[in-house]
């Protein structure tokens, strides 16, 4: 969580900070700030609560006219303190002679705010972050003005995570940068330099881009860079040219990311699919993965781990690989299975799934089952993200950058992801060529039904508006597409604020049937698949208690249609794969309510796009 950027070049500085924590804004949202050394070597800083667009109007209103060419600026998303702007960043020492913007947790922080304290030191917020910018400030030595050395000495006894950006007025031409835990990458331009917590900040300005790692540290000037370890000991590193497109991170023709990223589906699968599946015989290859007949052969268990939508598609992909490559799967929150004592041994495989690629607790569960030994899969769709350098092995989403907070075509892709994957393995195992082909044929018809799906927005968005007003929702599936199920709820409390549950469809009468009656739409996801004929049972049983039944389905039954209130018509597809269609009417029904609310469907409330906090 939380966005930091900083640039150091020959453009106006204040112009690329605020621009480029646009784009960081889905990290964290609460509030923001700037730090800027003008010509005449201080420091000018301004801290708003809201939204990047308020801190921009507030600097062009009282330093429109601060000509600076180095800046750090922050995105917050508050963890420790409440959302004012004392608390956001950046901090400063009570001189203002430095300034640190800083991502992550300082978890010894109140050992070290004390010591300080006793040492004279004045905090003016109720943050973790602001003891870096007071041990920066103590280890600071007039005399031999080294930045870098004051930031190491002060990060050697910080306990926790940080990506962090550090200027000074004593040497107003570079920013030290470093981070453990917490993502930083380098943008290198013509003579000038950019610093920032993931590419999509600083796209438009290069290309060109340097991924730092965990206890490394950067001091970086307008025209060359240099990266060290914590102990001062130089190391080169690899340039690499990120091939995303800026017209990505932009919301092009559509009023929200959101709603761009729904309709960007199609062509996001088509490029998970791209160059991987080869159905004449009946095969698919990932880049980052090769498995043997004999690897996949003794692997006796799978655990798949990750958190919120992401662990959503691990349960599909339970059911998938449990189908395909007949292989026992278990689903675990990556947070759950940390502290648990989860059972190991080397014919197990752990796949770990995050969109992000830097959620907490799913670095964390990779770092676990590492330690027991467990060789780990990543699934992610961040190139260069952690969980995809610490994998074993790995296969990107290739859904593109996604910045919608609420996750709608990385899960798809997730989905399309797993389906190959149980492919892959299953193929390395018992799946017969005919098999094979007959899957891969209709994965890739997938894309071309959810544009068949996405035709019809229209249609769906007036059943949505139907519902704005109701305070509660059930969604309701089976095998393949109870996922589904909770996903549909999931997207819709996320962004409308509205109350909803997903339950497996049986489940529903061993309690939350309780909750049924006229006020309760209940969202069946019922394609014609080996459990029809028993979700047709379970709409009977809402009906019967004047429950509002919403139903997605591929058939066109009768008394279907005589039962349910409104009926979302879809494709049919093989039962394994339409959880991948059915959950895109889901996702446009979450999304029409919320627009239809006013809500900011992007920047939901209290959220963030990348959860790098336990
Ligand atoms: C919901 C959503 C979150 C994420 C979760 C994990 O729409 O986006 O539930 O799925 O925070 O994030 P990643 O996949 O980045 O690890």
């Amino acid at each position: 969580m939380c966005g930091i950027v900083g640039y150091i070049g020959n453009r106006d500085a204040k112009e690329i900070i605020l621009d480029s924590l646009q784009r960081l804004e889905y990290r964290g949202y609460d509030s923001a700030g700037i730090a800027m050394i003008d010509e005449k070597n201080a420091m000018i800083v301004r801290k708003e609560v809201g939204r990047i667009d308020n801190l921009r109007n507030e600097v062009f209103k009282y330093h429109r006219d601060v000509n600076s060419k180095l800046a750090i600026g922050h995105t917050r998303w508050a963890t420790h303190g409440k959302v004012t702007a004392p608390n956001a960043h950046p901090h400063c020492d009570s001189r203002k002679r430095f300034a640190v913007v800083h991502n992550g947790i300082i978890e010894n922080y109140q050992v070290l705010r004390k010591i300080l304290i006793d040492k004279g030191h004045t905090f003016s917020s109720e943050t973790d972050s602001e003891v870096l910018v007071h041990l920066i400030e103590e280890f600071y030595k007039e005399e031999e003005r080294n930045l870098q050395s004051a930031v190491v000495e002060a990060l050697k006894l910080v306990e926790g995570t940080y990506g962090i950006a550090v200027i000074c007025v004593e040497e107003p031409y570079k920013i030290v940068g470093a981070r453990n835990g917490s993502p930083l990458v380098l943008g290198i331009g013509e003579n000038e330099m950019f610093i920032a917590s993931d590419v999509n900040a600083i796209m438009p300005y290069t290309k060109n881009v340097v991924y730092l790692e965990d206890k490394e540290v950067v001091v970086i000037k307008s025209e060359q860079f240099k990266t060290y370890t914590l102990d001062y000991q130089r190391i080169e590193k690899e340039v690499t040219v990120v091939d995303w497109d800026v017209a990505a991170i932009s919301k092009g023709d559509f009023e929200t990311f959101m709603l761009k990223e729904i309709f960007e589906q199609p062509e996001a699968l088509g490029n998970a699919l791209r160059g991987r599946v080869q159905p004449r015989d009946g095969v698919v290859k990932f880049g980052g993965l090769t498995m043997t007949p004999e690897h996949a052969r003794s692997i006796d268990k799978i655990i798949i781990t990750a958190c919120g939508t992401s662990w959503h598609a691990s349960l599909v992909g339970k059911y998938l690989i449990e189908r395909f490559a007949e292989i026992p799967v278990e689903v675990d929150y990556a947070s759950e299975f940390r502290y648990r004592n989860p059972i190991l041994n080397d014919r197990n495989m752990v796949v770990v799934i995050s969109q992000s690629g830097e959620t907490a607790d799913t670095l964390e569960a990779l770092r676990e089952a590492k330690r027991k030994g467990a060789k780990v899969i990543g699934i992610t769709n961040v190139i260069g993200s952690t969980i995809a350098k610490e994998s074993d092995g790995g296969i990107y989403l290739h859904a593109g950058p996604e910045i919608g907070v609420a996750s709608t075509k990385a899960f798809s892709n997730q989905l399309m992801t797993l389906a190959m994957l149980a492919i892959y393995i299953g193929r390395l195992k018992n799946l017969p060529l005919y098999e094979g082909e007959r899957l891969l044929d209709e994965l890739m018809t997938i894309p071309y039904k959810i544009q068949q799906v996405l035709n019809q927005a229209e249609t769906i968005q007036k059943i949505a508006l139907k519902y704005v007003k109701n305070k509660n929702f059930l969604y309701l599936g089976r095998g393949f597409n109870f996922p589904i199920a909770l996903e549909g709820a999931l997207k819709l409390k996320e962004i409308s604020y509205i109350h909803a549950e997903g339950y497996p469809a049986a489940e529903m009468k061993h309690g939350p049937i309780a909750l049924i009656d006229e006020n309760m739409p209940v969202v069946f996801i019922a394609p014609k698949d080996s459990l029809y004929e028993k979700i047709m049972s379970n709409i009977e049983e809402v009906k019967a208690r004047s429950g509002r039944v919403i139903v997605v389905t591929d058939n066109h039954d009768s008394v279907m249609e005589s039962k349910a209130d409104d009926l979302i018509f879809v494709p049919g597809t093989i039962e394994e794969f339409s959880p991948m269609i059915n959950i895109i009417p889901l996702q446009l029904i979450a999304y029409y309510i919320a627009y239809e609310k006013g809500l900011d469907v992007d920047k939901p409330r209290n959220l963030a796009k990348s959860v790098t906090v336990e």
